[in-house]
């Protein structure tokens, strides 16, 4: 492992305080939309900015085994996809500077206004820009470990000091530390939830009594870059929060669950103050008009990301099968990753796996452990054959195929009287298989009960709860099964 890439702005810290300091006698990115005089000061050095990424030595382009960045393996949605192709023949035009039908879109999921919203280049951005609006000289930010690093990065970049408080013995974070160690000068509070790499949640209860403890003049800040696959009832997303008036900032990606981790885009969610505050000094235009066209098209894609998450389903269990099979311990994940203890020094078997063309990640101060992204089915049982032979195990790994959850197909689709939905259960426990309205009202329940295991094929046949036929329009099918949940979008056509 080495660390490669472009010049880190570690380098250049008077260039980011240069922007800290500009953007406060320049025009902020909201208010630049409305002066074309500003041009001039729009030239500002946005340079420095990228941080240096780890490489193996396996062949960057080689993408088969590739189960270390926690990317999607199904890919981008086709809807983002058909999106990016259709724009990309305007890429000679500017895109829509402030990402505003981005805001709007991503606005209009949440049921808050575009001021509630900052859209930017990744995750990554936006975690530097919450580093820029609440960490200079003399601040504090407090941050969990093991956790995702960046912030503490930017925090370091912007002179601030980092506090870090560790994980309890289950690996979740521990909130009476973070509580505990606030200061006078604590200005940020970073949280993960779920945490990377670590794949814990936060008990939302536990959540809500944390922040009521939380001082005035200090910001939480909730990466929920993994929100989509978590499948316990006991979390939930912190947005809510944000309309009771608390200081909290959410960071979402659209480059997991959504697949577009190479187009980058990703956001926050705040309120109009603190949102004003984040989007202070970004640079205008930072994320594509191909990207803002997929992202648009992505948000929309509810079956991506309902097959998305049924896959990873599907995948964590076979490596949770694997591993038991072959007496490792790990981390029940909430995730797309999984972090396993190998017994062993974790570096050595990286390093024959890259051999074998599986790439995973180390670190954390874990040197047994090996953090593994969720891949095709195919990729995890071939991992695992792999794992095995690094680990010089005797037992060999079967081919695992999982029994399936999820919803598979709804055809025709658009229909006209009536639609087949196909959809596979994991165990014995009931099911319920609802059709809503997009504002979230019942329309029909097509099955509440036990079905047993398997494979199932029922029909809807476009009615309400009273026989009566519904407008045309989309619905949408939810599958319910204890924890576990899947969407499909369908529509009416009469
Ligand atoms: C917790 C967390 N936050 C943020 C990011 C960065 O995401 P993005 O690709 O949107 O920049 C990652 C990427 O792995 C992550 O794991």
């Amino acid at each position: 492992m080495f660390w490669v890439g472009p010049v880190s702005r570690f380098a250049f810290p008077s260039i980011s305080k240069q922007i800290k300091g500009l953007s406060k006698t320049t025009l902020s990115r909201r208010e630049f939309v409305h002066s074309a005089a500003v041009f001039s000061a729009m030239v500002l050095p946005g340079v420095g900015r990228i941080h240096a990424r780890p490489f193996s030595t396996i062949d960057p382009n080689d993408y088969v085994g590739r189960i270390c960045y926690n990317e999607n393996p199904l890919g981008p949605s086709p809807l983002a996809l058909a999106a990016l192709r259709d724009e990309a023949a305007l890429t000679h035009r500017y895109p829509d500077w402030l990402n505003s039908n981005v805001e709007n879109a991503v606005a209009d999921n949440f049921d808050l206004n575009q001021d509630n919203v900052c859209v930017g280049a990744g995750a990554t951005e936006m975690i530097q820009k919450v580093a820029d609006a609440f960490l200079g000289p003399g601040d504090e930010v407090i941050t969990a470990t093991p956790s995702y690093t960046q912030i503490a990065n930017e925090a370091i970049a912007n002179g601030a000091t980092v506090v870090y408080v560790p994980v309890d013995e289950n690996y979740i974070i521990d909130l009476d530390g973070i509580l505990s160690a606030i200061t006078n000068n604590t200005t940020l509070i970073s949280l993960v939830n779920p945490n990377n790499p670590l794949a814990r949640i936060i008990n939302k209860d536990d959540m809500a009594s944390f922040l009521a403890e939380v001082p005035d003049g200090v910001v939480v800040c909730v990466d929920e870059a993994y929100h989509e696959y978590v499948q316990t009832t006991n979390y939930e997303s912190c947005v809510p929060y944000i309309d009771q008036g608390i200081a909290i900032v959410i960071i979402r990606t659209l480059s997991k669950a959504y697949g577009l981790a190479g187009a980058r885009v990703g956001y926050t969610l705040a309120s109009t103050e603190l949102t004003d505050e984040i989007s202070d000094t970004q640079l205008y235009a930072t994320v594509s008009r191909a990207t803002q066209a997929a992202a648009i098209a992505g948000l929309d894609d509810l079956d991506h990301i309902s097959d998305t998450v049924s896959l990873n389903i599907n995948a964590k269990t076979i490596l949770y099968t694997g591993f038991t099979d072959l007496g490792l311990q790990y981390i029940p994940s909430e995730t797309n990753y999984i972090m396993v203890d190998t017994g062993t020094d974790a570096g050595a078997v990286l390093n024959a796996l890259a051999d074998s063309g599986y790439q995973v990640r180390t670190g954390w101060d874990m040197p047994q452990h090996l953090r593994v992204s969720t891949g095709t089915v195919d990729e995890m049982n071939g991992f695992l054959t792999a794992l095995a032979a690094a680990l010089d195990l005797q037992t060999t790994v079967n081919n695992i195929q999982p029994a399936i959850f999820g919803l598979h197909t709804v055809y025709p689709n658009p229909f006209n009287s009536s639609c087949t939905i196909k959809f596979s259960t994991l165990s014995d426990e009931k099911v319920s298989l609802v059709i809503y309205d997009t504002l979230g009202r019942k329309i029909k329940t097509i099955v509440s009960g036990t079905i047993g295991i398997g494979s199932h094929t029922l029909t809807w046949d476009g009615k309400n709860v009273f026989g009566k036929p519904v407008a045309s329009g989309i619905y949408i099918c939810n599958l319910i099964q204890g924890e576990l949940a899947a969407s499909k979008r369908i529509q009416l056509l009469k």
